[in-house]
């Protein structure tokens, strides 16, 4: 039983043979992918990188099961993605997969907790119970004093931990992000991918990262380089930056703290009423 066990726990995540995907655009074939091959284990940690036009969003996107693959075998959570219709793919991302976009994706006139709790709304959960999960995943995300805030009211940093929270309020078993610090200065980039690492480490959930920064890269278990369609090479990190302590903090973390003791004075004197 305990081998069966181990056996299962052995597979691959994310497996994919020989994939490609061609764009057609006019009259002009465009191979973005030229037949990749990858395998991931389910709570590995893995960076994507490769220059502008590599092919990176597009093994991204065909993953997720955002896009068909032109063809190749795509096997995510023992299910064949490239089999499926576009009906069966909705629902396989509603249930297995989170994303976080470079752009924070956020709907403007929703709070951190409406935007959070939306992907849960089409799961058939009273909005109650929808509610209570984006709060707690907001506070995993340290956003405790930001619950009613909206993404014009936020830093970017806070917007991407809301981002964050709204890819993993339904525990999906991968989250897949494109260049999820692209909008971000550095310090706020190294806070933001440094959540992202302990949380998904501390579910043990699997992550898949595009990125074209080397340093975001090192946050990785893996980093797989792709060249023009194709993964060019294989490395496995040993040191991920994510284990190696928090630096001294940032002065906009300072200042953050400072607006959330003050947003702590006020509340204290007003009660839980405003906002
Ligand atoms: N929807 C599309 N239609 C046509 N061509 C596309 C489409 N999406 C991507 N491509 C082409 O496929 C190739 C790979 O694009 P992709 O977006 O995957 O690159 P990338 O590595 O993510 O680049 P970047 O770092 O600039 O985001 C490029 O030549 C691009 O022009
Ligand atoms: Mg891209």
């Amino acid at each position: 039983m305990e081998a069966v066990k181990n056996a299962a726990a052995a597979q691959p995540i994310i497996q994919t043979r020989n994939v490609k995907k061609t764009y057609r655009v006019g009259s002009v074939d465009i191979q973005a992918l030229r037949g990749v091959d990858l395998s991931i284990m389910p709570g590995e940690m893995v960076s994507i990188i490769g220059p502008s036009g590599s092919g990176k969003s597009t093994l991204l996107n065909v993953l997720a099961g955002l896009e068909h693959v032109t063809s190749g075998e795509i096997v995510i959570a023992g299910k064949r993605l490239d089999k499926m219709n576009q009906s069966e793919l909705i629902v396989f991302r509603q249930k297995h997969v989170g994303f976080i976009f470079q752009s924070f994706n956020l709907m403007p006139y929703y709070t951190a907790v409406e935007n959070v709790a939306f992907p849960l709304s089409f799961r058939g959960m009273p909005r109650k119970r929808r509610e209570a999960l984006a709060v707690e995943a907001l506070k995993v995300m340290g956003l405790g004093k930001h619950l009613k805030h909206k993404p014009s009211q936020m830093s970017g940093g806070q917007q991407q931990r809301v981002g964050i929270a709204r890819a993993l309020v339904t525990n999906p078993d991968i989250v897949f992000a494109d260049e999820p610090t692209g909008n971000l200065d550095s310090n706020t980039s190294d806070d933001v991918m440094r959540t992202i690492c302990e949380v998904m480490r501390s579910r043990n959930k699997t992550l898949v990262m595009v990125t074209h920064d080397p340093n975001m890269a090192m946050y990785a278990d893996k980093i797989i380089k792709i060249l023009d369609g194709r993964v060019v090479d294989i490395q496995l990190n040993e040191h991920p930056t994510y284990l190696t302590p928090r630096p001294k903090r940032a002065i906009g973390d300072e200042l953050e703290e400072q607006s959330e003791q003050a947003e702590n004075k006020k509340d204290n004197k007003q009660g839980d009423t405003q906002r």
